[in-house]
């Protein structure tokens, strides 16, 4: 095992981390719950799909929504973008819809090999367990519903949400083809006003960056709300 992996080192390099980017963001936005978010940053230690200040970042995004917001994410692996979203809700009928298959889909041939390499340690081909057990034990299974689906198919599934979603999270499927599909099949749900967001967004994953890009010249979306690490949000 890599020095770095040592459970004593991890756990002070986690510490450092977070407490450096916590002392950031308190200050930046006193007026959220920074204690909540370290509950479930200390929850998915382990985690590796995300940076602090994205993390934060969907948190605030979801905070900063009205209450009993409608949330749709693409893309929820082993759910803990799914859970820094929920945590940031407000509401008894507050929901984000988890759109996956679960099982590591991909188009995109880096991302087919990790997620391969990740279901080989796991010793299982599904990460829907996984994400069900992180929800419940942070007590925040009342705030997801999962869509077990592919996405174009969820989407249809979905349609009678079309123009009543307030924040859509797009981090499915990295290629071109399917970063442009999915922004033409979900930009519609997101109501007036809403937010979508998108992550990778000038990664090493080139076809999602190309696919915002063109899509941010038709006019599809009215303006930038902010940016964190390779998270791009915009206003409908
Ligand atoms: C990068 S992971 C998501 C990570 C998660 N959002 C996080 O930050 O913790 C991408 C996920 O998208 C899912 N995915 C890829 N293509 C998809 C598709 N066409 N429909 C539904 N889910 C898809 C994969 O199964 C995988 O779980």
């Amino acid at each position: 095992m890599a020095f770095k992996h040592w459970p004593v080192v991890r756990d002070v390099r986690f510490a450092l981390k977070c407490g450096r980017y916590l002392r950031g963001a308190r200050k930046r936005r006193p007026d959220l719950n920074w204690d909540e978010f370290h509950r479930i940053a200390r929850h998915f230690k382990l985690d590796d799909m995300g940076s602090f200040p994205e993390r934060g970042y969907l948190f605030q995004l979801a905070s900063d929504l009205p209450e009993n917001a409608q949330v749709i994410e693409i893309g929820s692996w082993m759910g803990a973008s799914t859970c820094f979203i929920a945590a940031g809700l407000k509401g008894k009928e507050a929901k984000v819809f988890a759109v996956d298959k679960f099982q590591g889909l991909s188009t995109c041939g880096e991302d087919a090999a990790w997620y391969n390499r990740h279901f080989a340690t796991l010793g299982s081909n599904s990460t829907l367990e996984i994400f069900r057990k992180n929800f419940s034990d942070l007590g925040l299974a009342t705030r997801a519903e999962t869509v077990i689906s592919d996405s174009l198919a969820a989407a249809r599934e979905l349609s009678v949400k079309r123009g009543g979603i307030d924040f859509i999270f797009i981090d499915g499927d990295h290629s071109y083809a399917a970063c442009k599909a999915d922004i033409l099949a979900w930009a519609p749900y997101v109501k007036r006003g809403g937010v979508i967001a998108f992550h990778d967004f000038g990664s090493r994953a080139d076809g999602v960056t190309r696919a915002i890009f063109e899509e941010t010249k038709t006019g599809r979306f009215a303006e930038i709300v902010g940016v964190a690490g390779t998270i791009i949000a915009f206003r409908m």
